[in-house]
């Protein structure tokens, strides 16, 4: 599968963190020559901070706000595929640090979109952005819906997105695809005020799982589908100047609240969690529907994994030793994409 990725030269920014140390597993399986630039992730769970990854993935620790000091190496690396997942990804790390959310998410992206301009060998470039884009106005959101995200991190995505579309049809003219996805899910992830990680912290610390917006519904999407779009898109063919938009949303089963998440969680575990529901001090939507229509249409991807399947995949690795990560890790990837 994926043959056209063999020893291509794929640059990941980001590659540390939860989508990208999944995204760059897939990518070693099918032989991508790969490199990547992240800062190191201090939690020390994440996969990214395994033996295995380290041997396995070249990755260059640097910020993307200075990347003047790796300019020289990603020169010769010559990359073909650049994929931008370098963020500040979290809602309320954006109120309590607006500013450095709207660094990295903004200038940071300059930045990357500067050096590419000094890389010929760059074809294609893959923003990834969010479904937060968008002006939530409790409609069914498409790529054409306006944009509009009005927390920090909201906003920072949006800015992000509109600056790619602008630096691309201003500078860069390459094949550039906007990736905006809806809410991930999937053992590796250690982000704070996600609901999974959590869910997975409090039981580790014997504690109660604290949860806001438990009414809130919200598009879960398995890791292994976000990736599968990413690589889909990865491998079309490049033939394009322009700057195409795609939303990755679940099935519609898959839009539901987060008290739904929990009881199966509960199930998966077989266990009554303590639940505390605190008051959400900050703005959120109730509810957020999207729709992937056009990557069905066009490339024909659409959510292979259910609810129950995602959280069972997703629980598993959470309960895989640190030692295993890696290998578990690869396993689920190569059953999905066999
Ligand atoms: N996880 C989700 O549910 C979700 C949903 C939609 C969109 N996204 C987007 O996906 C992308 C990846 O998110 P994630 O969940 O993997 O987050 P993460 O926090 O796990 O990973 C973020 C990555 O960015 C890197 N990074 C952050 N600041 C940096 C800096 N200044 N310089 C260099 N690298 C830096 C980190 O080292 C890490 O590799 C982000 O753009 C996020 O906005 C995530």
């Amino acid at each position: 599968m994926y043959k056209n990725l063999r020893n291509k030269k794929i640059l990941v920014f980001g590659n540390s963190g939860f989508v990208g140390s999944w995204l760059s597993i897939a990518l070693h399986c099918f032989k991508s020559n790969i490199l990547g630039v992240s800062l190191k992730m201090t939690n020390k769970n994440y996969i990214s901070n395994t033996n295995q990854f380290k041997k396995s993935i070249k990755t260059l620790n640097c910020d993307i706000n200075n990347l003047s000091k790796i300019t020289k190496k990603i020169q010769k690396f010559n990359p073909e595929i650049v994929i931008h997942l370098a963020s500040q990804p979290i809602v309320h790390e954006g109120y309590r640090n607006p500013e450095k959310t709207f660094k990295t998410n903004l200038f940071g992206t300059i930045q990357i979109f500067e050096l590419i301009k000094k890389i010929k060998s760059v074809k294609k470039v893959i923003v990834f952005t969010s479904d937060k884009v968008y002006l939530n106005n409790y409609k069914t959101l498409t790529e054409n819906s306006n944009l509009g995200g009005l927390d920090p991190y909201s906003a920072s995505k949006s800015c992000q997105d509109i600056l790619s579309q602008s630096y691309n049809s201003s500078f860069l003219n390459k094949d550039m695809i906007i990736i905006r996805s809806g809410n991930i899910i999937g053992g590796g992830d250690w982000g704070s005020n996600r609901l999974i990680p959590d869910i997975m912290n409090s039981i580790k610390k014997k504690e109660s799982v604290k949860v806001r917006s438990i009414n809130s519904t919200r598009p879960w999407l398995h890791i292994l589908d976000v990736i599968n779009g990413i690589i889909l898109l990865v491998s079309k063919k490049t033939n394009s100047d322009q700057t195409n938009i795609y939303n990755l949303a679940p099935r519609k089963q898959n839009q539901v609240k987060v008290k739904k998440i929990l009881v199966l969680v509960q199930k998966i575990l077989s266990t009554n969690l303590k639940i505390l529901i605190k008051k959400n001090k900050i703005k959120e939507k109730k509810y957020l529907k999207l729709s992937s229509k056009k990557i069905y249409k066009d490339l024909g991807w659409k959510c292979k994994l259910g609810l129950k399947k995602s959280l069972d995949l997703t629980i598993k690795l959470y309960l895989t030793k640190r030692d295993k990560l890696f290998d578990k890790t690869k396993e689920q990837i190569l059953v999905f994409f066999n």
